[in-house]
């Protein structure tokens, strides 16, 4: 065992703002990523202490400036986030900006100005009218499985959207939404959850790394944890590669075993 800090440590490094650029080195993904074609799945949730994934249906009231200076960063670095249809429904997401701070470093890379969003759906119950679906940079997907209902994926691609079927049945099957979009060249992918789709990837063995922020809040109640859903029959083994700190907040990764 080892004290991996005190805070009252003086010698420890000055607590300062990081910039985005020291934030995207730190966060980047595994080298080689894109060229292997293989997808490397990273999700990035908060916490709160006593394992809350929202407060009231919002992750907001548990995160603070830097996590979402971290939530940024993470995006800038991102060929595509993957996400629940239920997050972004009670979240209200709008589509990805491209930022100044990451222009340089995505067209090195060879990505787009921002990254693609994909909405895990399988109801397609989603409003096609919204700036996510008419107003992105690059193209919002929605994935979803074969036998989705009909006419909602008629619906979509009538709003011009574009569905990629990645699953036999109505849902998609993790793995196979991994593989669909690393088969459109997106390999660097995000997942900011929620809990329900999150569950499903650690299932699925397809979640290679968790970018974790612990809030120093507690809230009680019966909120879902980070990851929901079935249980594994073995637990998923992770290892800590990084822990930063700001204000409380412990902004922790694991890369799976
Ligand atoms: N703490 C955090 O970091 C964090 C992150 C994200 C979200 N949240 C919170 O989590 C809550 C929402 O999360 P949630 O777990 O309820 O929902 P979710 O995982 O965001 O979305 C669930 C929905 O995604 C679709 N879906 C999931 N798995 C699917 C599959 N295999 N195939 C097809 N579609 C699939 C379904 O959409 P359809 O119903 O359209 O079929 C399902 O209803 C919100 O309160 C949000 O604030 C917290």
């Amino acid at each position: 065992m080892r004290r991996l800090l005190s805070v009252t440590d003086q010698t420890l490094e000055p607590d300062r703002e990081w910039s985005l650029d020291e934030l995207a080195d730190a966060y980047a993904y595994p080298d080689g990523i894109s060229d292997s074609g293989t997808p490397w799945l990273r999700a990035n949730m908060v916490s709160s202490l006593d394992g809350a994934a929202h407060h009231d249906g919002r992750s907001q009231p548990l995160s603070c400036t830097a996590d979402m200076r971290i939530f940024g960063a993470l995006r800038g670095l991102a060929d595509a986030v993957v996400v629940g249809a239920e997050t972004v429904r009670l979240e209200g997401y709008r589509p990805a900006r491209a930022r100044e701070a990451f222009a340089e470093r995505r067209a090195a890379a060879g990505q787009g100005p921002a990254p693609v969003i994909a909405v895990v759906s399988a109801s397609l119950r989603l409003d096609f009218s919204l700036p996510l679906f008419t107003e992105p940079l690059v193209p919002t997907l929605v994935l979803t499985g074969a036998a989705a209902p009909a006419e909602r994926v008629a619906m979509a691609r009538d709003a011009g959207v574009d569905v990629v079927i990645a699953g036999e049945g109505p849902g998609v099957e993790p793995a196979k939404a991994a593989a669909a979009l690393a088969g459109r060249g997106l390999t660097r992918l995000l997942t900011e959850g929620g809990p329900r789709l999150l569950g499903q990837f650690v299932a699925s063995g397809t979640l290679d790394e968790l970018c974790l922020t612990v809030s120093p809040t507690m809230t009680a109640g019966d909120a879902q944890r980070i990851a929901g859903g079935p249980g594994v029959a073995v637990p998923e083994q992770f290892a800590l590669t990084a822990v930063l700190e700001e204000a409380g907040f412990l902004f922790t990764r694991y890369r799976r075993i």
